[in-house]
C-alpha cells in the first residue's frame, strides 16, 4: 500500500519536509470543572507527507478539525497519540532549543486576521520581534531581512510603512504583513490557515499570488487551510478532505478535479465547475444533516449517517480503511473496496 497521494517514482525524488503519522488530538470534556464527560476527537488518526516546495490544501465543514491539524503540527495543541517528524526529526524529542528551531522554521498564518497583529506595536517592531525571541540580534541582518520581506510582499515604499500601526493599514496589507512576520525568518515551512477568507475577492486573489510567488523564490512546502473551493485548483499540487477529524480523501488536484471519489468531496466540488476563481464556493450542496459528533462519532464511516450511496450492513457498521485507487487518489469510503488493495 502506498502510504502518500504520489506516484511512487515521485515519491523517491521529492524530499519529505513534513512527516504526520497517525495523529490524534482529543480534547479532555469535563463536567462541573471536574467529571470526565468524554473526548472531543478533534484529530481522529491523520496521516500524510508534505513535500518541498509543496503546496497541499485542506478543505472541509468548518469544525472537521482543520485548525486543530495546523496548531497541533505547530505544537500549541497536544499530541495525544501519533507523530510528526520535521525534516526526519520526531518532535517529542525535541528540547527547549529545539522547539525554538523547529519554530523558526515553520510561518504560520493564523485564521483570526483581527487577533494576529499586535495593536501597539508597529511594522518594524512587529518584525523585529521573531528575530529578537530567535537570537538574531545584529541590526544590519535585521535591517536587510525587514528590507527584503517588505519587499517580497510589496509593502512599499519601506520606508512609509516601517511606523506604522496595524490600524493605519488596509485588510489587504495586514494580511500582507502577516505574511512578512511569518517570512521573516526564512522558514522552510508555510501553514496559511484560512489567508484569505476574510479579504475582498480582488484581495484574495493577490494575496494567493503572493504566496505563490514566495513559494517559488523559496522552494516553502505550504500546508493551506481554506473553505474556498474555488482557489484550491489553482494553488495546490494535492488536495484533502477532512470530515469528523479524518482526512477521507487524498488525492492530487488533477485526479480530483477530474472525479473526486467519496460522495462527500463528490457533493463538495461538483457542484463548482465554475472555473471563476472569483466565485467564492461555500459548500452549498454538501448533503443535508448535521457534521458528526466529535464526542460521540456514529458507529462505522462517521460519514454515512448523511450518505446517499450508504451500504447498509458496512458503512453503518465499520470505519473503512484507506483505499488506494490510483497511484495519487484514495479514499476512506467501502465503494472502493474492490479497487487496490487498502
Ligand atoms: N482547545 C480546544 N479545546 C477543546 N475543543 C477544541 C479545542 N480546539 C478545537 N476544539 C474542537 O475541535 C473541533 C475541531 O475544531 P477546529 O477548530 O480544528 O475546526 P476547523 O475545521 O478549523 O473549523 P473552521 O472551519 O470553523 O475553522 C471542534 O469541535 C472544536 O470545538
Ligand atoms: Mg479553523
Amino acid at each position: 500500500m502506498p502510504s502518500l497521494a504520489k506516484p511512487l517514482s515521485q515519491q523517491q525524488e521529492q524530499k519529505a519536509v513534513l512527516r504526520v503519522e497517525d495523529l490524534h488530538t482529543w480534547f479532555e470534556v469535563r463536567r462541573m470543572g471536574f467529571f470526565k464527560a468524554g473526548d472531543v476527537r478533534a484529530l481522529d488518526g491523520v496521516s500524510f507527507e508534505l513535500y518541498e516546495g509543496e503546496t497541499i490544501s485542506i478543505v472541509g465543514e468548518s469544525g472537521c478539525g482543520k485548525s486543530t491539524l495546523a496548531k497541533t503540527i505547530l505544537g500549541i495543541n497536544h499530541i495525544t497519540k501519533g507523530s510528526v517528524h520535521f525534516l526526519g526529526e520526531d518532535l517529542s524529542t525535541l528540547d527547549k532549543e529545539g522547539w525554538k528551531r523547529y519554530r523558526s522554521n515553520i510561518g504560520y498564518i493564523q485564521q483570526d486576521p483581527y487577533g494576529a497583529l499586535p495593536p501597539f506595536m508597529n511594522v518594524q517592531r512587529i518584525l523585529e520581534e521573531p528575530m529578537k525571541i530567535n537570537g538574531i540580534k545584529d541590526k544590519e541582518e535585521q535591517q536587510r531581512r525587514i528590507r527584503q520581506v517588505l519587499e517580497e510582499v510589496k509593502l512599499a515604499p519601506i520606508e512609509d510603512f516601517l511606523p506604522k500601526f496595524p490600524h493605519m493599514l488596509s485588510g489587504g496589507q495586514q494580511q500582507r504583513l502577516v505574511i512578512a512576520r511569518a517570512m521573516i525568518l526564512e522558514p522552510k515551512m508555510l501553514i496559511a490557515d484560512e489567508p484569505v477568507s476574510m479579504l475582498d475577492a480582488s484581495v484574495r486573489i493577490e494575496i494567493l499570488q503572493l504566496l505563490q510567488a514566495l513559494q517559488r523564490r523559496h522552494n516553502l512546502a505550504i500546508i493551506y487551510i481554506t473553505h474556498d473551493l474555488s482557489t484550491v485548483r489553482y494553488f495546490s499540487e494535492r488536495i484533502f478532505t477532512m470530515y469528523g477529524g479524518k482526512i477521507i480523501e487524498k488525492s492530487s488536484t488533477q485526479a480530483l478535479l477530474k472525479e473526486p471519489l467519496h460522495p462527500y468531496t463528490k457533493a463538495l466540488f461538483e457542484a463548482t465547475s465554475d472555473p471563476d476563481v472569483q466565485n467564492l464556493y461555500s459548500y452549498k450542496d454538501i448533503p443535508s444533516g448535521e457534521p458528526p459528533s466529535l464526542m460521540n462519532p456514529p458507529k462505522g464511516c462517521r460519514f454515512h449517517p448523511r450518505c446517499r450511496q450508504i451500504i447498509k450492513g458496512l458503512c453503518d457498521q465499520q470505519m473503512p480503511p484507506e483505499f488506494w485507487v490510483r497511484d495519487d487518489h484514495a479514499a476512506l469510503c467501502w465503494l472502493y473496496k474492490d479497487e487496490k488493495n487498502a
